[in-house]
């Protein structure tokens, strides 16, 4: 069911290194944690998608492969769904869950989704769940999708809003950025906010070749790092974030400062002030897009 052989050929060797290295195992141990912030944002696009009972779908970027599964049950035995990601761990994770689940409608490939051959109109619908904000050229990267894309097939995905509208994660990282002189990432570059901007987001997408693009915002509050010590959700945050390098070279002693000012700096969204493992609530925001050939 699924495959680990190593992605044909990729554009993306930065990304392939990061999610198929140091973040697949990282992402598959906060799995259910993960699930719990963007459970609600991979629903909100599938309400937009609307599988239906014999389709064929492509999850771009499936990761662990909650919505390759969630795609699998809307399209039922009779239809297909095909999960791609760069991340061998993810994918091995993906393909657990779906024999769990016993879905022989499911497969799951390790590629390049900006270069892999993913056919011709195979697809009745692409879906993501913020899988397609990695690519090195996402003009071109659409231009495939649409390629697998049915003529009359549709793309709907999730991709997150700025960091001013996602203090969940910018907070932690903007502060890391700050503590470590790193320079901030360009939005343009492969990362969480490339398609942040809805009007270089629809560029993109028309480039790709999608003529009908329709933006929707979603927005949720989050409650994070309930259930346990703000330290440890922090040093998880951070080695899963774009300062991991700076801190695992910063050695411990350093790492509990730079845990300890962070610290500070969550407490104005901490829910309980006397409860230390109360965790924060923070807002989160994505756009769900949906574009059409
Ligand atoms: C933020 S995670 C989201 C994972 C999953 N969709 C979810 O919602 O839990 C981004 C995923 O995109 C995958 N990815 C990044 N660039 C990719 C590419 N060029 N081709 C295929 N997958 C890619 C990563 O390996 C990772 O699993």
């Amino acid at each position: 069911m699924t495959t680990n052989a190593p992605a044909a050929c990729s554009a993306n060797e930065e990304q392939e290194r990061f999610w198929n290295g140091v973040a697949g195992p990282l992402w598959v141990a906060a799995e259910e944690e993960t699930e719990r912030h963007t459970g609600p944002f991979g629903a909100a696009a599938l309400v937009v998608a609307e599988p239906t009972a014999g389709e064929a779908a492509l999850d771009v970027g499936c990761g662990c492969g909650a919505t390759t599964i969630a795609l699998a049950t809307a399209v039922g035995a009779g239809g297909s769904v095909l999960g791609v990601d760069l991340s061998a761990a993810m994918l091995a994770r993906a393909g657990e869950r779906a024999a769990a689940n016993g879905m022989s409608q499911v497969r799951f490939r390790r590629a390049d989704a900006q270069v892999a051959d993913l056919g011709c109109g195979s697809f009745n619908l692409v879906f993501s769940r913020f899988g397609v904000m990695f690519f090195a050229d996402p003009s071109a990267a659409f231009a495939n999708l649409r390629r697998s894309l049915h003529p009359r097939g549709r793309m709907v995905f999730a991709c997150w809003q700025a960091p001013s509208a996602n203090p969940w994660m910018a907070v932690v990282n903007r502060g890391a950025a700050r503590i470590f002189s790193l320079e901030p990432p360009s939005h343009d570059a492969p990362g969480p906010f490339a398609l942040c901007d809805p009007d270089r987001l629809g560029a993109v997408l028309r480039a790709g070749g999608f003529s009908a693009v329709e933006i929707t915002e979603h927005v949720e509050q989050l409650h994070l790092g309930a259930g346990q010590p703000v330290e440890g959700w922090l040093h998880q945050r951070l080695l899963m974030g774009p300062a991991r390098a700076a801190y695992l070279d910063a050695g411990s002693g350093r790492q509990r400062e730079v845990r300890a000012v962070l610290a500070d700096e969550l407490a104005a969204y901490g829910v309980d002030g006397e409860d230390p493992e109360s965790g924060f609530v923070m807002d989160a925001a994505a756009w769900i897009v949906e574009a059409r050939p």
